[in-house]
């Protein structure tokens, strides 16, 4: 069952946008008027540059769009007080390339800020969100997801996996304290819950809220978390946000990315629709065929294309570029140009996106397998 929560659109985009579901034309602008967060200012990113010293690709190209409380969070930086950062996956199936882009830019910030992550394996929530879902395949997915995290070469010492089914007895208190600050009008009123929703379902936001606060009872000090994640996940800090300093914590931030998109029209990659998403662990002929199937923004002939030019704006094989495979900016403006004045066809970029595909995958997969014999080390319980 899904939830239509109150963004849900009438308008004919039919945008929604909630932590279950994403399709439709996604307005960024809107959502953060919507939503209430704040947009990525140039001021912000000279701060952010302040500390890194460049601005990495994901934020220089505004595929990271929003936040709430980036800049307190980097102001008490300044002041001496760390952050640590906190993000996660609904184990439900293996991973897609989308669910990476969050991961990557926190990989980027531990390296920066030498700085903690706690990362939350919900195989509860996708336990209690589908109603086919079993748990021994939750709990199964947990563990295997957390392969492709380790992969991207976060540090151990520096790195905390919260599988939630298995390490509830941290969990519990502090989502018991989170939940009862909550009420059901309110959790009614952001998530859509409906007289059918199950009852683990409307507790689960507590358990997703926890690890913005464990810091505390892992170590005694009290500091904020960051959180980078898609915008869908927005919904939790906004309740959470508001209990935290009832509970005597900072505000959690966060910083929001925007949707890779499947490869079909309109909405983003998602594992519900296996055809238009590229998997971590897809071989190299299937990913072939999936981008060899993907919608483009090119014309019906090539002789139209070549004399009209393409639209990379509305091209799927482009904003993949864009996210994760051309780091160059330079090349990247370039091969939109020459989209635009038919001097490339979409043979071509397909082709080129296919072997960046397959030459990053092939690498993931390798690494990926090293992961299984240090997973360990990365439990929060090691
Ligand atoms: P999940 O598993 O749906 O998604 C994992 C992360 O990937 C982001 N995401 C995407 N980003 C870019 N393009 C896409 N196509 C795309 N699809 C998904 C999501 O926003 C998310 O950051 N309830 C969460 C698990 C969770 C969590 C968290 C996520 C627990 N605590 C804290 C973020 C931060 C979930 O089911 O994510």
């Amino acid at each position: 069952m899904l939830v239509d929560c109150s963004l849900t659109d009438e308008d004919k985009n039919e945008m929604v946008v909630t932590p279950w579901e994403v399709k439709g034309k996604v307005d960024y602008e809107r959502l953060v008027r919507e939503f209430g967060t704040q947009p990525i200012t140039k001021e912000l990113l000279d701060k952010v540059r302040k500390h890194t010293g460049e601005v990495q690709s994901q934020l220089r190209r505004q595929l990271f769009f929003s936040h709430r409380d980036l800049d307190i969070v980097l102001d008490l930086y300044d002041k001496g007080i760390k952050f640590v950062l906190y993000t996660g996956r609904g184990p439900s199936g293996p991973v897609h390339i989308g669910h990476m882009i969050p991961w990557i830019f926190t990989k980027y910030l531990q390296d920066k800020f030498d700085t903690r992550l706690y990362f939350q394996m919900t195989d509860d929530e996708k336990f209690v969100v589908d109603d086919e879902a079993e748990m021994k395949e939750t709990t199964r997915y947990a563990y295997d997801n957390a392969l492709d995290l380790i992969a991207l070469g976060f540090q151990p010492e520096n790195t905390f996996i919260i599988y939630d089914i298995q390490d509830i007895d941290l969990l519990y208190d502090i989502a018991l304290e989170v939940a009862k600050r909550i009420t059901y009008s309110t959790a009614k009123a952001t998530f859509g819950f409906q007289d059918s929703t199950n009852l683990g379902w409307v507790f689960w936001p507590a358990v997703q809220a926890v690890p913005c606060f464990i810091h505390k009872k892992m170590t005694g000090e009290n500091v904020p978390a960051l959180i980078p994640a898609a915008i869908d996940q927005d919904p939790y800090w906004r309740i959470t946000r508001d209990i935290a300093p009832k509970l005597g914590y900072y505000k959690p931030a966060q910083i929001h990315n925007r949707f890779l998109p499947g490869l079909a029209i309109g909405g983003k990659m998602s594992a519900s629709e296996p055809e238009t998403a590229i998997f971590t662990t897809d071989p190299p002929e299937l990913v072939k065929k999936k981008i060899w199937n993907a919608y483009t923004g090119g014309k019906g002939t090539i002789a139209e294309q070549k004399k009209q030019g393409g639209v990379p704006d509305i091209c799927t094989i482009y904003e993949y570029f864009l996210f994760l495979f051309e780091e160059d900016d330079k090349k990247l403006t370039e091969r939109s140009r020459q989209c635009r004045t038919g001097g490339i066809m979409c043979g071509e970029c397909k082709q080129d996106l296919t072997e960046r595909v397959n030459k990053f995958l092939a690498e993931h997969q390798r690494k990926r397998e090293r992961a299984k014999t240090i997973i360990d080390k990365f439990h929060i319980k090691r």
